[in-house]
Order: structure tokens, then C-alpha cells, then sequence
């Protein structure tokens, strides 16, 4: 461990010396020593320094005690030169019992402890300690912190689709906006994701980031949850409470399933929206807030608002910029890339065990499944099979079972009967086949048709026939 530089400053050669000697008894510090303002700013502007352990009054013999005598220094004065040159110590006064009044008001100018004369061993390690723990405390938050943007971060959705692109256009683009955000997707495709990367890029990022599901909260403690209450406002509202508002206040609120929100509420976030301001359950006071709205949604809200479950004023409120996230079938770039990014993810938790990728055979069931549960499917298909597979890669029989089987989605096999075996109509799965064969065509070709013919054997008229034919979407 590399030691601590301090530096001792005291007009009293007895007492720098005894400091000195306790802290080397304390181990693991480097210590100087400075008999007074003038040195101590010399050594100050020479080497940084960890702590500085400084007496109150300074290069004046004690019993001189007129603190406007001239030419008299006090640690204060070392505290507006340590912030004028912009040097960054943890500064420690050292002051008598009579002056406790003149070392507290060293702490509020900027130093970190105060140290009570006659300055004994365990007094200053203890003081020396509860810094050092602070320092740590702080180096760890902000390592947290770090963690957390990185986290969701751009470079942490990983796509690479076109469609994703200009998704990140879009957040880079509006992030510092207050303008409520409405991100629209199925369930998996990253919504949370991208209403994460939204926040910790933003201004408002070290401030919170508050997330509800709004279909996750019993309709009758939703309001309270959101605005909070006052005492007594109802029977178990035995005190007060700060609603989810007040707790993003200067961040950003996510709402989550915003579809399931209750239509009472929806009248009521139709207010803040509006207002920017909410009113605690059995309060008649408003109270403002400063919140960036961003919903989800995996359902249709139109589709509602024509059904009457979703209010159309708050639709139109909340529908202002709506980001959409394609199912990830229609982003097979990004699936090869996720493929990777979980095949890396996993790799470092089965170590050492190491799965080097997927075999082409299994590959081409990855491109081809509907993947409705998106993203976090693919994660947990990949999971499973890394755990499961023998060799190498990934093989087909590592997969689960609705990947290997003919799965054409609304036109999936024909069971027999109810007996869940595969139909025998010949003209039924030659169909299938024919689509799959197509499908897997296009994909390797990059969507070249005439390759695709060429490849399928047929003419390009007859394929664009039959991609309409199977709504094969290229
Ligand atoms: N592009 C991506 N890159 C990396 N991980 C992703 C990506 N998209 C989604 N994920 C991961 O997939 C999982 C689902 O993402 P998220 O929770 O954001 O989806 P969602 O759309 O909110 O889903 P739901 O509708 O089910 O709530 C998460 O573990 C997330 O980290
Ligand atoms: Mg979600």
C-alpha cells in the first residue's frame, strides 16, 4: 500500500514532532512538517500532500492571542490559499478547547475534521480514519456512478440495424429535453434499455431515475404511490409519504405499461403533465416538481383510445415523440450481434469454460425464429444452450424445441387431430417448406432476390409471386 503524504504545520517544534511520531506509529504515513504559514504553502505548491494536519494559530508564539495582531496567520488563511491555487488536500485543524468555536468555523470554510488539543494518538486516528473512510466512501459512489451510466449508455444497447441507429439518433437528439417521451415496442425489445439511456445521458443524470410499473400497483394505492399523502389522509396513512414524483424530482420518471394505467390516474397524470405540479392524497396544497416523463408501452394506446380504455387527451399529451422499437425478427443484424454479446456475457460466467459461437445450422434457426419474446428470449435461449452444449458451439439440438420445429408463426403446422403431431398433408408442408426454403434464400443473399432465385432454382417472377403469396416480409 502506498503511504500517505501529511503534512504537519505548527509553530511549535514539540508539537509537530509529537504529531509526527504518533502518525508514524499509526503507520502508513509520510510525514513533513512546517513550522508555519510560509513554509507550509512552500511545501504545499511543491508536492501534493493527502492530509494536512495545521494548527489554528500560526508562526505566533501562543500567548499572543489578538487575532487581528498583524502579520498573524490562521489556518483559514491556509484554507483560502489551498482554494486559490486550487489544491486538493483534506484539511485538518487542530485547535484548543477554548478555541472549539474558531475550529468549527473551520469546517464550515472547507476543512474535513477538527481536532480537539491536547492532541492525543487515538483522538487522531480516529479522525484520520473517519476521512479516510469518507475518501472511500466517495471513490466508491463515484466508481457506482461510472458503472451505471456506462450501463446504460449507448454502448450497452447493442444493435446495429438501421432502424436501432436512428433510434439513437433520436435520444441523443432529445435527451435534454423535457418533452415527455413515449417508447412503444413488444415485450423484450429493450424499452427499459432505451428509457435508461435516455436518462443517464441526459443533464439529468445524477439525478434519479424512477421506475413504475404502472400496472404493477393496486389501483387503490396507485395515487398515493405517485403523489404521496398527507397524515391521516386515509385509515393506514399513519404519516406522511413522498409520492414517486417527488422522488424523481429533477430526474425522470418511467412509466412503465402505461396501457394498464387506470383511467382515474389517467386523469390525474394528464394534470401533472399539464401543470408540472401534483397534490399529495388529502393535501390542498400542490407542490411542484421537475420531471421528465418517458412511458412504455408494449400495447397499442390507439388502439385503446378508440376502445375507451386510454383517455385521448393524455394519448395526445403522451404521444409527442414516440420512439418505436422494431421486434427484433424484423433486426437481424442486431441478432447476430446480441448472439455474440451473450455468447461473450455468459462465457464469463461459465469460465473456464468457454463456448466459441454457434454452428451455421443453428445459426440459420436463430434467423429464422419469430423471437416473440425479443431480446431477453434470445438472452435466455443463448443462456440455456451455453449451458447445455458439449463442443464448442452451439448446436442445433442445444436449442429449445419451438426453435427447431416448423414454426411459421400464424400458419404453423397443422396438428393432427389435436393430437399435436405433424400434419402428413403433403401439400400443406411442402408449402411451409417452400417458405422456409425462400426465407432462408433471401437472408443468406441479403435479401437479393434474383440471387434468391437463382439460388431457389426458380424464376425472379415466380419468387416475387411467391414472396406475396407467403407475405415473406424482405
Ligand atoms: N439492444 C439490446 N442490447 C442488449 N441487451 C438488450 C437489448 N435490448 C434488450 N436487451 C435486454 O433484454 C432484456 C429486456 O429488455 P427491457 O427490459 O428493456 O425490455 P422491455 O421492452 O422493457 O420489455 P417488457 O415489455 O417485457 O418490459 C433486458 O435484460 C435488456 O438488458
Ligand atoms: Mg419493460
Amino acid at each position: 500500500m502506498v503511504s500517505k503524504k501529511v503534512l504537519v504545520i505548527d509553530d511549535e517544534p514539540e508539537i509537530r514532532t509529537s504529531i509526527s511520531k504518533m502518525l508514524e506509529n499509526i503507520g502508513n504515513y509520510d510525514v513533513s512538517q512546517a513550522d508555519g504559514y510560509n513554509q507550509g504553502v512552500t511545501l504545499l505548491k511543491r508536492r501534493d500532500f493527502d492530509f494536512v494536519i495545521c494548527d489554528y494559530y500560526l508562526e505566533e508564539a501562543p500567548e499572543l492571542s489578538d487575532p487581528a495582531h498583524e502579520g498573524r496567520r490562521i489556518a483559514l488563511d491556509l484554507l483560502d490559499f489551498l482554494k486559490e491555487s486550487n489544491i486538493s488536500t483534506n484539511f485538518i485543524v487542530i485547535s484548543g478547547q477554548a478555541d472549539a468555536a474558531k475550529g468549527f468555523e473551520t469546517l464550515l470554510q472547507g476543512a474535513a475534521e477538527y481536532l480537539p488539543k491536547p492532541v492525543t494518538k487515538r483522538h487522531l486516528q480516529f479522525v484520520l480514519h473517519r476521512v479516510e473512510r469518507y475518501l472511500e466512501l466517495e471513490h466508491q459512489n463515484r466508481l457506482l456512478r461510472k458503472n451505471i451510466e456506462d450501463r446504460f449508455s449507448f454502448s450497452n444497447i447493442i444493435a446495429k440495424s438501421p432502424a436501432m441507429e436512428r433510434i439513437f439518433e433520436v435520444i441523443d437528439k432529445v435527451k435534454d429535453y423535457k418533452t415527455t417521451v413515449l417508447i412503444t415496442g413488444e415485450s423484450g425489445t429493450g424499452k427499459e434499455l432505451v428509457a435508461k439511456a435516455l436518462h443517464y445521458n441526459s443533464i439529468r443524470k445524477d439525478r434519479p431515475f424512477v421506475a413504475v410499473n404502472c400496472g404493477g400497483i393496486p389501483e387503490n394505492l396507485l395515487e398515493s404511490e405517485f403523489f404521496g399523502h398527507v397524515k391521516g389522509a386515509f385509515t393506514d396513512a399513519v404519516r406522511s409519504k413522498k409520492g414517486l414524483f417527488q422522488e424523481a424530482d429533477g430526474g425522470t420518471i418511467f412509466l412503465d405499461e402505461l396501457g394498464d394505467l387506470p383511467m382515474p390516474l389517467q386523469v390525474k397524470l394528464l394534470r401533472v403533465l399539464q401543470d408540472q405540479e401534483i397534490r399529495p392524497v388529502g393535501s390542498n396544497e400542490s407542490i411542484k416538481v421537475d420531471v421528465r416523463v418517458v412511458a412504455a408501452t408494449a400495447k397499442d394506446l390507439g388502439r385503446l383510445v378508440r376502445k375507451g380504455e386510454f383517455r385521448e387527451d393524455l394519448y395526445y399529451r403522451i404521444n409527442v415523440l414516440t420512439i418505436v422499437i422494431p421486434p427484433l425478427r424484423e433486426r437481424l443484424d442486431d441478432v447476430r450481434l446480441l448472439v455474440d454479446h451473450f455468447i461473450e456475457k455468459y462465457n464469463k460466467e461459465i469460465a473456464p469454460r468457454r463456448v466459441l459461437g454457434v454452428s451455421p445450422e443453428a445459426m440459420q434457426l436463430i434467423l429464422e425464429y419469430r423471437w416473440p419474446g425479443n431480446v431477453r428470449e434470445l438472452e435466455n435461449v443463448i443462456e440455456r444452450a451455453m449451458v447445455l452444449t458439449d463442443g464448442d458451439y452451439i448446436q442445433v439440438e442445444d436449442l429449445p424445441s419451438e426453435l427447431r420445429i416448423i414454426d411459421e408463426g400464424d400458419e404453423s403446422v397443422p396438428a393432427d387431430h389435436g393430437l399435436g403431431e405433424l400434419s402428413l398433408s403433403i401439400k400443406k408442408n411442402a408449402r411451409i417448406l417452400e417458405k422456409r426454403l425462400i426465407k432462408r434464400a433471401l437472408l443468406k443473399t441479403g435479401g437479393n432476390k434474383t440471387k434468391a432465385a437463382h439460388m431457389l432454382e426458380i424464376s425472379l417472377p415466380a419468387l416475387l409471386y411467391k414472396i406475396k403469396d407467403y407475405k415473406i416480409s424482405v
